[in-house]
């Protein structure tokens, strides 16, 4: 058993002083620090530097590790032009990203707090580094495939995906999942096989969703730029999908919406009618020109949601703390404290609910997932520690997964 002591525990959206935590590879008892030395004489004790708060370990619940080599490749300021060049440069980038790239990513994120992640795989050339690292990894095998024509083969290769990832062992902490790309590029019955296969196996869904206003042109009138790339890629001009048939695809488990920008008040009521959660992606969304997301629409809709980096091809960074900051400056019109507390919550306890992991709280019986963030003085009002929690880090001061210290 070991004992850690901070500080400052964030519990329940709070910064408590004065409790510990007793732990081997799950939270076993939280209390005060003389109580869990008395219970546990035995334990190795850890003493957090001072000022230091005690955070369950971040989850970033959307990234694509297999574009890890854009660096200047895609064309950022607008959806089309950057689908253009995703399209056009995907092969090189898929080449130049080897594993090594990959793994200094993950280790990127996990100096950042992050100790679990959801990976978006398009081809599954992630799932050895996923396997390798310490981090508990959500695998969602993407499914996309607008033709019907090539739709079985295309299911077919995510099926063989889907069972590579079935096949680790429990050491690797990968969690099998699948994902959708988007209402544009699935076909519907793919669409339904796939959701029907999330259900029967109890696994983690999750979808792109609205996140360019063409998209939605696309899918509501058949016009705009979508048109252009549909006929010159697809040899095809009308759309798969509606939203509403998108959308009522999902409606017997729930899934994790991707971006959701330009989703209605009515889209928005509809995925919290059926227990659905939405992945926030501020710097994705400000690079590729798609908008805000209405954050505080979701919050008067009570519809919960996480902060996600999406991958390097719409991103400089798999940085946690980035995106969090990234999102203090979107959301300008938030007061700014109560959104740094939502922040910390949605990429901790709500980022849990929404993946189905058993962390992002410190509560007896949780996995022994912590970030250590080091403020650099003494905090003058404890209701501020979120803002300077997020505002003073880049990377982290110590993480543990599963109970065994890894920063
Ligand atoms: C499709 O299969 O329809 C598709 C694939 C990639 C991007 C857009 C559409
Ligand atoms: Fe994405």
């Amino acid at each position: 058993m070991k004992i850690i002591i901070a500080d400052y525990l964030y519990i329940d959206g709070k910064y408590v002083e004065n409790l510990a935590i007793a732990f081997d590879t799950h939270i076993r008892a939280v209390d005060t620090p003389e109580n869990l030395i008395g219970d546990y004489p035995d334990a190795q004790l850890i003493r957090a530097k001072p000022y230091t708060v005690l955070y369950p370990g971040f989850i970033n619940t959307h990234v694509h590790l297999e574009f890890s080599a854009n660096k200047t490749a895609l064309k950022y300021g607008s959806f089309m032009p950057w689908l253009d060049t995703v399209i056009e440069h995907r092969d090189n980038l898929l080449k130049d990203c080897n594993n090594e790239m990959m793994r200094k990513e993950c280790e990127q994120m996990m100096r950042s707090g992050i100790t679990t992640f959801g990976a978006i795989s398009s081809f599954g050339t992630e799932l050895q580094i996923c396997e390798e690292v310490p981090q508990r990894v959500v695998f969602f095998n993407e499914l996309i495939g607008s033709n019907a024509q090539y739709a079985d083969m295309l299911y077919g290769d995510f099926l063989e995906r889907v069972q590579a990832s079935q096949s680790c062992d429990n050491e690797s902490r990968i969690t099998p999942a699948v994902a959708i790309h988007s209402p544009y590029s699935v076909h519907p019955v793919i669409l339904q096989r796939a959701v029907t296969l999330a259900k029967q196996h109890k696994m983690p869904l999750s979808t792109h969703f609205l996140e360019s206003q063409a998209e939605r042109e696309w899918l509501e009138e058949g016009s705009g730029e979508f048109k252009a790339f549909f006929e010159k890629f697809f040899n095809t001009s009308t759309p798969v999908t509606t939203i509403k048939e998108f959308l009522h695809a999902f409606d017997t488990y729930p899934t994790h919406f991707v971006h959701c920008v330009q989703a209605n008040d009515e889209e928005l009521a509809h995925l919290k009618a059926h227990g659905h959660t939405v992945a926030h992606c501020p710097r994705s969304n400000r690079y590729l020109g798609c908008g805000r997301l209405a954050i505080e629409k979701l919050g008067e809709l009570d519809l919960p949601y996480t902060v996600a980096t999406d991958g390097l091809s719409s991103n400089d960074s798999l940085n946690i703390f980035d995106e969090f900051r990234a999102a203090l400056m979107m959301h300008h019109q938030a007061p700014i404290q109560q959104l740094a507390l939502k922040l910390i919550k949605a990429a901790t306890e709500d980022a849990a609910k929404a993946l189905g992991t058993n962390g992002g709280t410190l509560h007896v019986g949780k996995d022994a997932d912590f970030a250590l963030v080091t403020l650099p003085e003494l905090p003058k009002r404890a209701e501020e520690i979120a803002l300077w929690s997020i505002l003073h880090t880049r990377e982290v001061d110590a993480l543990y997964i599963e109970g065994e210290k890894y920063v």
